[in-house]
């Protein structure tokens, strides 16, 4: 039999959507009339930012200014400032452990209620690109290795942020799966595998999700830019698939007027400097577009300002804001939902977690200063942030817990936070103060208008980040600057840095995310408070796409004998019942605008694990990181939980998971293995050009192809009870699994189906991910869930034929726990 292409429609469901249509129809009228009363230089003035991250408003046509907004772990808002504080929920890679759509859909539903809260009407995500090479070092800011994974949780994703009445650009399209020479990267990426993998996701939440926006990548993908990409934009992205939404580029990804006209690039952000605007009117005047193809582009943003409510005159899709959500508590559900529990091993006849009562001795300076998002303009500012050691002592009973901090993982200078009180002294040339700012965490990041009051650029010569700083230890600090231009960095009286900082890349970004260095040490004691200043003159040049001012004071407490922390907090393991390490990675591990080299822990956490769980067999480790790290000690511990970068309440809901009052919900959406085992590695371009060879093998494909065993396979991950796999009946492609939770707590399970050739074919992965569902229990209750295998998972891309192929034939459907854990094994012919 063949499965079923569409979905069946009920009563209910034919109304909604004849009351869509109507609405949908409305909307085009109202843009078309709007339209029709705009000149060709204010049409152009709408295609590209007035400023980092608005457009233009035009009040004669009742349109407001856009505002635009990352993504996708909170809703940062205009400013980059601790001071306009946002929910931060926990990685991507963490909501897709959760494997819920549904989830996802409600993350989306609070991340809409934060940008109505901040005035954003477009949140600049999800990240939908894959886990192609585990070095990539923004996987913590995607999903998985797998697309059809990666689309479920996109869809749900964007529909919840759109049923807030908030747009999405789905980013970022396509095959940005690595930062090195983003910019200039040209992916060789046959069009199979761009079918059937990075296509993939966008394709599915086009068709599932209708989103209002897409972000076009800075790279090339087989010759042409993504901005100006005709083949992939116009021809499938608009043509094939229906998109209908708006297409904005990345930041600073736009560099042809005309030819990201043609590409069907709608939106050229930041600004004002631009390649639309006076720029694509000029174009038009010459007869180099027509002014139909900028309307076409114009079209697409009032639809989307008539989506969101920025258009009068006309009915946004959603009128009514959803019920509101309470931010905190869904960041911990979701943290709960994600963690993976990896390994759980027997100690004194039973599992290591639920801890058992007693005593704890937690270690690792992540424990107490928690890494709960990953870096680059996926940052946000929650308002507090839970550590582990935070969580821990508010679940366990007084007396029980004992803290130390064993091994930092940052091995370089971080952010002037503790004991530091400085705010910003704006001055004009003549040195005049002119206005003063806040600077919470010692960084400045002022972007376009956003400037302290009374401060404008024209008159903006320089900044003095000053105050004092009082040292929680006695020692020798170390101070830095992250920033580019010319500064002055005084503490105590010494001016120890009076010089230029050059860029040592030509990423624009390396300023933001770069790495500080050391430019000061001094010798400061304990609770005696110091005056610290940083002089900034401000250069800013003309040739840049926007002003932004950013640069922040940096600092690194007395450097402790590592060797003597970790005998410390292995001999607190061992006074212990029970031993808890918490290992992490850094902002200057995974972040933006550069790739990892390799997976290892930083600094000496690996040798704190293993002197831990030598002291204490009952130990267990929290990993936090975004992706994929090495845990070369994991035989020799109890129990292994990967927390990801779990967002502002991480700590509580590590607490919830260790103390039982929750079990661990996660199960891995990208395979975890050690780099020299990994079949799929290379991020590094030669001649600019980076091969996609593998073709359509990579992640858990990859794995089988070569034949090797990771450490922890796709979809693997423990709960706190046992499941039977009882039966599974095929109607069809629709599967019905029958499963009892046999432990004796209720609990939740990812049913998971592959679908492997009967017949192996080596053009073909050994098997793949065709269905999931997520099923609820309680002690020896029995449940169903019901999935359709989408015809999608039995087609292949044609490239001679340039269209999908329905592969007839027998397939085995593998329903189990993870890729390697089959329960029940069914065949079926189509
Ligand atoms: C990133 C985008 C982000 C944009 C705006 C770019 O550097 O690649 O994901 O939305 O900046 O911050």
């Amino acid at each position: 039999m063949v499965p079923s292409q569409g979905l069946r429609r009920g009563g209910a469901a034919v109304t909604q959507t004849a009351n869509a249509e109507e609405k949908d129809r409305a909307r085009e009228a109202a843009v078309e009339a709007a339209l029709g009363l705009l000149d060709l230089d204010a049409k152009a003035g709408l295609l590209s930012g007035q400023d980092m991250w608005t457009l233009p408003a035009l009040p004669e046509i009742g349109l407001a200014s856009l505002v635009m907004s990352d993504g996708p772990v909170g809703v940062r808002g205009v400013r980059w400032t601790s001071d306009d504080p946002s929910v931060a929920l926990p990685s991507p890679t963490a909501l897709a452990a959760s494997w819920d759509p549904d989830l996802a859909r409600r993350a989306g539903a609070l991340l809409a209620q934060e940008a109505r809260r901040k005035g954003v009407h477009v949140l600049l995500a999800p990240t939908v690109n894959l886990h192609r090479s585990p070095l990539g070092g923004r996987h913590f800011e995607a999903y998985s290795e797998d697309p059809y994974l990666t689309g479920r949780i996109g869809s749900g994703y964007v529909a919840g942020v759109q049923s807030g009445g908030v747009g999405t650009t789905v980013k970022h399209f396509v095959a940005n799966d690595a930062e090195t020479d983003r910019f200039t990267v040209n992916n060789l990426v046959s069009e199979r595998a761009l079918r059937e993998l990075y296509l993939a996701p966008f394709e599915a939440i086009v068709a599932d999700a209708r989103p209002w926006g897409v972000m076009t990548a800075y790279n090339s993908v087989n010759g042409p830019t993504m901005t100006e990409h005709t083949h992939l934009v116009q021809d499938v992205l608009r043509g094939e698939w229906g998109f209908d939404g708006v297409n904005v580029s990345d930041w600073v990804a736009a560099r042809s007027t005309t030819g990201a006209l043609r590409g069907g690039l709608d939106i050229a952000m930041p600004g004002p400097r631009t390649v639309y605007g006076a720029a694509l009117a000029r174009a038009v005047r010459d007869g180099e577009v027509t002014e139909a193809e900028v309307d076409a582009a114009v079209r697409n943003v009032l639809r989307l300002a008539a989506r969101v409510g920025a258009l009068a005159g006309t009915e946004p899709a959603v009128a009514e804001p959803p019920a509101a959500v309470d931010g905190p508590a869904l960041a911990r559900e979701i943290a709960r939902r994600s963690f993976v529990l990896v390994r759980n091993e027997p100690r004194a006849g039973r599992p290591a977690l639920p801890l058992r009562p007693g005593t704890v001795a937690l270690s690792g300076a992540a424990a107490r200063d928690a890494r709960v998002l990953g870096g680059g303009s996926a940052t946000v500012f929650p308002d507090h942030v839970v550590s582990p050691l935070d969580g821990l002592t508010a679940a366990l009973p007084e007396g029980t817990l004992t803290y130390s901090v064993g091994a930092d993982p940052n091995t370089e200078l971080t952010a002037a936070g503790a004991g530091f009180d400085l705010r910003a002294v704006c001055r004009d040339a003549s040195g005049e103060v002119i206005g003063t700012g806040s600077v919470p965490g010692g960084h400045i990041q002022w972007m376009g208008s956003d400037l302290p009051e009374g401060v404008t650029h024209d008159r903006l010569d320089s900044v003095e980040l000053t105050g004092t700083f009082t040292p929680r230890e006695s020692g020798t600090h170390t101070f830095g600057i992250k920033g580019l231009g010319a500064f002055t960095l005084t503490i105590d009286g010494t001016t120890y840095f009076d010089d230029v900082q050059r860029p040592a890349k030509d990423d624009p970004f390396e300023a933001m995310f770069g790495a500080p260095e050391s430019r000061a040490e001094a010798d400061l004691t304990a609770g005696v408070p110091v005056e610290v200043s940083l002089h900034h003159l401000i250069r800013l040049s003309d040739d840049l796409p926007a002003k932004v001012i950013t640069f922040s004071l940096a600092h690194a407490e007395p450097r402790f004998d590592p060797d003597a922390a970790i005998a410390e907090a292995a001999e607190a393991a061992r006074a212990a019942d029970t031993a808890v390490v918490v290992v992490a990675t850094t902002e200057r591990v995974e972040s933006e605008g550069f790739d990892r080299t390799d997976l290892r822990l930083p600094g000496r956490q690996d040798d704190l694990v293993r002197a831990v769980a030598a002291a204490n067999p009952n130990t267990v480790v929290v990993v936090n990181s975004g992706s994929p790290v090495e845990l070369p000690w994991r035989e020799e511990v109890a129990a292994v939980l990967l927390g990801w970068f779990p967002g502002q309440e991480g700590g509580a809901a590590l607490a919830d998971v260790l103390t039982g009052a929750e079990e661990p919900g996660g199960r891995l959406p990208t395979t975890w293995g050690d780099l020299a085992d990994a079949p799929v590695t290379r991020v590094t371009p030669e001649n600019g050009e980076l091969h996609y060879g593998e073709g359509v093998f990579i992640g858990y494909r990859a794995w089988d192809q070569a034949g090797r065993t990771p450490a922890y396979p796709f979809g693997h991950g423990l709960g706190y009870t046992d499941w039977e796999y009882e039966s599974a009946d095929l109607d069809g492609t629709a599967a019905t699994v029958r499963l009892r939770n046999t432990g004796e707590r209720p609990g939740r399970e990812v049913v998971q189906v592959y679908l492997a050739p009967a017949e192996p074919d080596a053009s073909r992965p050994a098997r793949w991910l065709a269905g999931f569902a997520v099923a609820e229990a309680g002690p020896g209750e029995r449940t169903e869930v019901t999935l359709d295998l989408p015809r999608r998972a039995f087609e292949v891309w044609d490239e001679a034929a340039g269209s999908w192929a329905f592969v007839k034939g027998s397939y085995e459907v593998r329903i189990g726990r993870s890729i390697t854990d089959p329960r029940i094994t069914t065949p079926i012919t189509v």
